[in-house]
């Protein structure tokens, strides 16, 4: 959950690794620090942001150095647990990302040699494991690094730097991201591409068990076994402004106006307008087995498992397989009926996402097969997954998700109906027409966010609310879970996200004159129901706030505020319906002074279970 960062070159290397940090900030960022050789090992480190760090480092020169941000999970934000870590002696230093399972009983040891810990994080042992490790005068650094890998359970991408090598940071990874970043004359380090997009588009992601060694020079990439290997760099087509605010006030913000641009770009190439046929690249599973597939299982966490709840209905319908959906951080709690005939579907943004990541291990553990909807090429989801389908959204740096959702939302519809063409299971005229839905989607949406202006006076009236109940039926329900998941996340105001049939069973008890109820009804085969839903809420002085169809006026009799949306094709309408629910949660936090981009306690990419 954290950020890391690396440099070798002859450029100051306080400079280089200050601004990758900032742009690794979506990766955690309750405190954070840099190493850097020079004339001598230098680390310094705070709590806080990384526009604090700079403002008070002082000049530390030398070319060759790490950084790191951190999201806390072992030891609370502090100084001390910042990265990153010294070794007794002071002429190491290691910043990690990850969990190191048996921590405890490595430190009891290192403390019974005599060591002294300074934190309370479990990275610290590393710094202690290396220089233990190198106490003898056999090893050189990278094999002290890998000698103290092997006594450490649990995840990691480490970087070490030491004063008596001081021309190498020695790297390595296990289930947490890192890639090498290869320059002219330099080289760098990063647990994400972005912080290191600027200077070089051509990397190397390392694979479990990989270690790196980086000079100016040189990369130099081991094996699992200590074996040297070569892999050639594949170059990153993203380009640099995408990954920053290009004038908006926040990334969120950005993002959310992406979406249009996000959706044509996952779309394109995929659906046939001429035959009404959907192509996925990325999905390489044989025909024969997808008539074979007696289940689909989507594991996934949080916006990402909404998306899910959305593709469950678009599987089932559209190819008529049983689909469940399962929240990666509860797939291992039961003992989940899985086997060869079931496709696990893991529906992630980042494709780092510990919960997720383990769902699909267990999955794949019980023999069935694994596909990945992500947005990162070369994450760990998409490695582990036997096929990947790439949700072209771009980075995003916001932490509430918006555009990945949207894509996910996308994919999951081509995918359903790539495996309904298949299958045979629905009329290619209805499959035409969706198809030709999805090419106008774009320009739809664009209508949607110029509705921006009316969200934000809703916005403005409704900011002290202290509570906020979500409704839909059928395929916005899962969108009432989304907008109620956005609020929370965003504004720290409580809301709730309920199918509007369930809310007579509960719910209905909160409704009185202080409670918006933000309902979601486009013109679709449950308008009916959702209206007489609504109609119970307003005789109970709930105050609605609604999004409908354009010309649909059911409600204007009993809804405060009103927002009309364009008429879209039913399977469209989550994606249509999400965006101003996206719109209204950014401007009630943007009202309320909160952190839009980095909302407290939240991280962008949960990579912790
Ligand atoms: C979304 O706004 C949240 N930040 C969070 O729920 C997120 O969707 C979840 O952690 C899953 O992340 P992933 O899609 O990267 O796996």
């Amino acid at each position: 959950m954290c950020g890391i960062i690396g440099y070798a070159g002859p450029r100051e290397a306080q400079e280089v690794l200050l601004d990758g940090l900032k742009r690794l900030e979506y990766r955690g960022y309750d405190s954070a620090g840099v190493a850097i050789v020079g004339s001598g090992l230098k680390v310094f480190k705070d709590k806080g942001e990384i526009s604090k760090l700079s403002s008070t480092m002082p000049r530390l020169s030398g070319h060759l150095g790490v950084g790191h941000t951190r999201w806390a999970t072992c030891g609370k934000p502090s100084q001390p647990n910042a990265h990153p870590f010294l070794d007794c002696t002071g002429k190491m230093a290691v910043v990690h990302n990850g969990i190191i399972e048996n921590h405890l009983e490595l430190k009891a040891a290192l403390v019974a040699r005599g060591h002294e810990f300074k934190s309370e994080t479990d990275t610290e042992i590393f710094a202690h494991l290396i220089a233990d490790a190198l106490a003898d005068g056999n090893r050189d650094l990278r094999e002290a690094v890998r000698a103290s890998l092997a006594q450490v359970h649990g995840t990691y991408a480490i970087a070490v730097v030491s004063e008596k090598r001081p021309d190498e940071i020695v790297a390595a990874k296990n289930a947490s991201p890192l890639v090498v970043g290869y320059g002219k004359g330099e080289n760098f380090l990063a647990s994400d591409v972005p912080a290191i997009l600027e200077h070089t588009r051509e990397v190397v992601y390392l694979e479990e068990g990989e270690l790196a060694v980086l000079t100016a020079g040189a990369v130099s990439l081991y094996g699992r076994n200590g074996e040297q290997i070569s892999r050639k760099p594949r170059r990153i087509e993203w380009s640099t402004v995408a990954a920053e605010k290009e004038g908006h006030k926040h990334f969120m913000h950005k993002e959310i106006f992406e979406q249009p641009r996000a959706v044509a770009d996952t779309i394109r190439g995929r659906a046939s307008l001429e035959q009404g046929d959907v192509t996925l690249d990325g999905m390489e599973l044989t025909e024969e087995y997808v008539r074979s597939l007696q289940r689909v299982v989507i594991v996934a966490c949080g916006t990402s498992s909404h998306a899910g709840l959305s593709g469950r209905q678009m599987i089932e319908s559209v190819a008529r397989i049983p689909t469940q959906v399962e929240l990666g951080s509860e797939f291992r709690n039961r003992d989940p009926l899985v086997d060869e005939r079931t496709l696990c579907l893991a529906v992630t943004q980042s494709g780092e996402t510990a919960d997720t990541l383990a769902a699909m291990k267990e999955a794949a553990a019980r023999g069935a097969r694994g596909m990945a909807i992500c947005n990162v090429q070369g994450s760990t989801a998409a490695r582990l997954a036997e096929a990947t389908l790439l949700t072209h959204a771009g980075p995003e740096i916001g932490v509430a998700s918006t555009k990945a959702f949207t894509t996910q939302l996308v994919v999951l519809l081509l995918l359903a109906l790539r495996l309904g063409q298949a299958r045979g299971t629905l009329d290619p005229a209805v499959r035409a027409e969706i198809v030709q839905a999805l090419r106008e989607l774009p320009a739809l949406l664009e209508r949607v966010a110029s509705t921006e202006q009316k969200i934000h006076q809703w916005a403005q009236k409704w900011h002290e609310a202290t509570d906020f109940l979500y409704l839909g039926r059928g395929p916005l329900y899962p969108i009432a879970l989304e907008g109620a998941l956005k609020l929370k996340e965003l504004s720290y105001i409580h809301a709730e996200g309920y199918p509007a049939g369930e809310m007579k069973h509960g719910p209905i008890a909160l409704i009185d004159r202080h409670l918006p109820i933000v309902a979601v009804m486009p013109r679709d085969a449950h308008r009916e129901k959702v209206l007489s839903n609504l109609q119970e809420a307003a005789a109970r002085d709930g105050r609605i706030l609604a999004l409908v169809e354009e010309g649909d006026t059911g409600l204007d009799h009993i809804a405060e505020d009103v927002l009309h949306l364009p008429k879209v094709n039913p399977w469209l309408a989550p994606i249509l319906y999400v965006v101003p629910l996206q719109l209204l949660s950014y401007h009630i936090a943007v009202i309320r002074g909160c952190d839009v981009d980095q909302p407290r306690n939240l991280a962008k990419s949960v990579t912790v279970e």
